[in-house]
């Protein structure tokens, strides 16, 4: 199994100085940091684009985990690219071709995954799994930080986990939204392995303790 990684997203940092919420992912020893893009279409919030990711990639040697919550991400690959991104990860739900755009983005050497929403059925993930570095469960209607954990969404993680071991692939599997100390553990146990952390990790009073148990470790 894969080594448990806590990515913070910056959706809950400072956003007059996302360098200096890189540093504190940094100071926490973490290698990850997770990047929430929205497009007031697909989700009903606006975040950051290509220019401020690119900005901040000579800041940090943080691993750029891109979560892009738009109605056409096809399009928009290249920028995040060119941005730095190291992970690009696509929704399933948006008419795209989803196929050839995750195809694209390795070929262009960067690791790749899909997001489900919460509602989206597990199903839709099959035909994805084996092209994927790490496969995203939703556990919020995503478009905003600070929701409450859907623990409706913990037996799609078991589903998904335990593909992932009889079809013997090694994708990470991700959890995104409300996960905190009380709900990372119930993600681990259902199979997930990357946990996104917004409010919960910036508002953590003992960081070194928040991370301890978010990955439990
Ligand atoms: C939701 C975003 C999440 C969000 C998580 O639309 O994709 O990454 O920032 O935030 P918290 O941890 O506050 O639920
Ligand atoms: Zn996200």
């Amino acid at each position: 199994p894969n080594a448990c990684l806590l990515a913070p997203s910056i959706l809950a940092g400072d956003h007059a100085n996302l360098a200096a919420s890189l540093k504190e992912i940094e100071s926490a020893d973490l290698k990850w940091v997770h990047l929430d893009i929205m497009d007031g279409h697909f989700v009903p919030n606006l975040s950051f684009g290509p220019q401020t990711v690119k900005a901040l990639r000579p800041n940090s040697k943080l691993f750029f985990d891109v979560h892009l919550m738009l109605d056409n991400p096809d399009k928009y690959i290249d920028a995040f690219l060119d941005a730095g991104a190291d992970q690009i990860t696509i929704h399933v739900e948006p008419d795209y071709p989803v196929m050839e755009t995750l195809d694209y983005i390795r070929s262009k050497g960067c690791k790749c995954g899909i997001v489900l929403n919460p509602g989206t059925d597990a199903q839709v993930a099959k035909p994805f799994l084996e092209k994927c570095d790490i496969i995203l469960c939703m556990t919020v209607q995503p478009g905003f930080g600070g929701q409450s954990f859907r623990d409706d969404v913990l037996p799609k993680i078991k589903q998904i986990s335990d593909w992932r071991e009889s079809m013997d692939l090694n994708f990470r599997l991700e959890v995104d939204g409300g996960v905190d100390m009380e709900t990372a553990p119930l993600c681990i146990e259902h199979g997930a392995d990357t946990m996104v952390a917004g409010t919960a990790f910036f508002k953590a009073v003992d960081r070194p303790g928040f991370v301890k148990k978010v990955t439990g470790r």
